[in-house]
């Protein structure tokens, strides 16, 4: 019954689901929201496998032990499966995998084959149904599975424990987990996780009760996610962790060593759940913890459920970088709750997400700041489309393709200026109207670029004169940056610009350093001449003390600058930089300024890289890889 309406497009959830709860081995009644699966060509994922209009998964029961010294998880996944009544089949992703046995709910073995597989997308795992509705598979991952970082203690902070953690977006959770990995196929799961004594695990979904001690120096965790969401927001990390309350809903777990700095830096996040709930309705996830990674995490942040995943390389001392907790806060609604169907559109969930950031930032910390980073955004869109032209065809919004090449300014800046240019041109007060309901009439569901669009049309837009005006269609659909953008406030940077033009024009020195804001710090390393002299570069440095800020951003800034004019002096701070810290936007673009700078900066990078390799994510590696394969 509820299968039929299921396979439906309009039909949105069905319940009354029987699951099996893989301890108890007893059925047990489970009232699931299934989300609709969209089959508009425009929101068919080419990255999976599976074909979700005749067989899908809607729920996945993890029961997995970490083994960190062969550096796998294995165990078995249960999955419910809704098909059609004559799918013979169900084709899940599967990326380096070792699949021992797939059986049905009773038991019976249950034929499967793995595909070939593709560089990056891995290879189909399509199992013969029998008339099965649950599926029991027996596996464990590749010790290279690249949604994992498995760490050992030297690469923690603690150096006594090892650590684990994983990474999935955008489809390297088929390397631990046997599902259909897309983001447009929505699921609920749950887990029990085994770790040795006396390591903690924590998950994108909530802990259930105390960890049970196995008695054998383990200790078993229990994870449920009763909301369905795409699978890339599977998520577990283990190690030698604490917690601490931030408030009521909310805290955050660190290594001991780290825990005082991580709580210091995001104290504010109950403000900023408040302000998020202010601007667009309530947090529907329960709670919104964190948890401060070690420094090899290839990401600023991870906007899994529950508990967002952090790099500690954003903590200052001053939460000056903490748009970064308010960016991955607001994916609970833009992300998380409505997502995009495919990475084409990832703008859906990047660029509305940068809108949502800075709304946040402006209500907690106020309108100088948020416009200052909305400058910096701008800065970053036009630095972009000066570089790559303004008709190349990735710079629209909604791509056919991976979307991935142009970086982070289409999909979160352009994406974000869209909805400030719209949210100027009609007022706060519609606009805010509007992206509520949006969040609201398609939470738990997929998105396309088309869907918002038509959304705009029915409920936010009066008119099609008032759209054409909008440059709607343009916005989303066309290369480049439409003529009705709402340019930052030149005021936000004032003082700076002043300060970047004198400089340019006879080297002074600005005198208020100190006293600046990182956004105005950024700004001006970003914007002053890019050819440098060795004196000019230790003139700068002396006086604004560049090597020795504590903000990893200002950091990065002085390092890229140093090294682009071949600054012996920042060598090896580079190399302290580039061997702690695993960061994919601060390595691959220090790796690559050393590697235009030829015959001085290659050698350097490969000897830096051939002592940090080892200690990076796989994204990060990969960035870096192909950056050194190329010429
Ligand atoms: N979801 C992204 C991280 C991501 C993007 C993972 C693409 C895999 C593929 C996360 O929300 C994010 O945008 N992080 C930024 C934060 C910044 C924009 C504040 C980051 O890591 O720098
Ligand atoms: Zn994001």
């Amino acid at each position: 019954m509820f299968r039929a309406t299921l396979l439906a497009t309009a039909a949105l959830f069905a319940s009354g689901c029987t699951t099996m709860d893989s301890a108890q081995e007893a059925p047990v009644e489970r009232s699931a929201m299934v989300s609709p699966i969209l089959t508009t060509p425009d929101a068919v994922d080419d990255q999976t496998y599976a074909q979700p209009q005749v067989a899908r998964v809607t729920h996945v029961a993890l029961d997995l032990d970490l083994d960190f010294d062969a550096k796998m998880i294995g165990g078995g996944a249960v999955l419910d499966i809704l098909a059609k009544d004559d799918a013979k089949q169900i084709v899940l992703d599967s990326n380096g995998l070792r699949i021992d046995r797939v059986t049905d709910g009773q038991g019976n073995s249950l034929p499967f084959t793995i595909g070939e597989a593709e560089e990056g997308k891995g290879a189909p795992l399509t199992i013969q149904l029998n008339g099965a509705r649950q599926l029991r598979i027996a596996y464990r991952s590749a010790p290279d599975a690249d949604a994992l970082q498995w760490l050992t203690p030297e690469q923690t902070a603690g150096g006594k424990y090892p650590y684990l953690f994983s990474q999935g977006q955008a489809i390297l959770n088929r390397t631990w987990i046997p599902t259909q990995d897309s983001p447009g196929i929505r699921q609920t799961w749950e887990a029990r996780i085994t770790a040795p004594k006396p390591l903690d695990v924590v998950m994108s979904g909530v802990r259930q009760g105390e960890p049970e001690d196995l008695g054998n120096g383990r200790r078993a965790f229990r994870f449920v996610m009763d909301k369905p969401v795409p699978p890339y927001l599977i998520a577990i990390a283990a190690g030698d962790i604490d917690f601490r309350a931030t408030g009521p809903r909310t805290g955050v777990w660190a290594e001991p060593a780290t825990l005082d700095r991580a709580y210091n830096e995001v104290a504010d996040t109950e403000q900023l759940v408040e302000a998020a709930e202010e601007l667009y309705g309530d947090y529907r996830w329960g709670r919104y913890d964190m948890i401060v990674l070690p420094p090899s995490f290839p990401y600023g942040g991870m906007e899994n459920p529950v508990m967002t995943f952090l790099t500690p390389t954003f903590i200052a001392g001053d939460r000056s970088n903490n748009g970064l907790v308010a960016h991955e806060l607001a994916h609970s609604w833009s992300g998380n709750l409505v997502t995009n169907a495919v990475w084409g559109d990832g703008w859906l969930n990047e660029g509305v997400t940068s809108y949502f950031e800075n709304r946040i930032v402006e209500k907690v910390y106020g309108k100088s700041r948020a416009e200052q980073e909305a400058a910096l955004s701008y800065a970053n869109i036009i630095e972009t489309l000066d570089e790559v032209g303004y008709d190349a065809p990735g710079t629209a919004l909604h791509n056919e393709g991976d979307g991935e090449l142009i970086g982070s300014a289409i999909a979160y800046d352009k994406g974000h200026f869209f909805l400030r240019t719209v949210e100027r041109a009609v007022g706060r007060e519609r606009f805010d109207a509007w992206l509520r309901q949006w969040f609201d009439n398609h939470a738990f569901q997929p998105a396309t670029s088309q869907m918002i669009y038509d959304d705009m049309l029915a409920n936010l837009v009066t008119s099609p004169a008032e759209a054409k005006q909008l440059k709607l269609r343009e916005w989303i659909f066309e290369p480049g940056l439409p003529g009705n953008v709402a340019k930052p406030d030149p005021a936000a940077f004032a003082t700076v610009d002043t300060a970047v033009t004198a400089y340019a024009a006879n080297g002074t020195i600005p005198t208020g350093w100190s006293g600046w804001t990182a956004a105005e710090q950024m700004r001006f390393l970003d914007n002053i001449p890019k050819e440098r002299t060795a004196a000019q570069l230790a003139a700068l440095n002396d006086a604004l003390g560049l090597s020795e800020t504590g903000n990893n951003e200002v950091l990065f800034l002085w390092l890229e600058l140093a090294l682009a004019n071949r600054y012996e002096p920042a060598v090896p701070q580079a190399e302290v930089f580039l061997s702690e810290i695993g960061r994919a936007k601060f390595v691959r673009p220090l790796f690559a300024v050393l590697w235009d700078q030829g015959d001085w900066g290659r050698p350097i990078a490969k000897r830096i890289y051939a002592e940090t390799r080892d200690g990076y994510h796989a994204v990060t590696r990969a960035g870096v890889d192909r950056l050194m394969a190329a010429d």
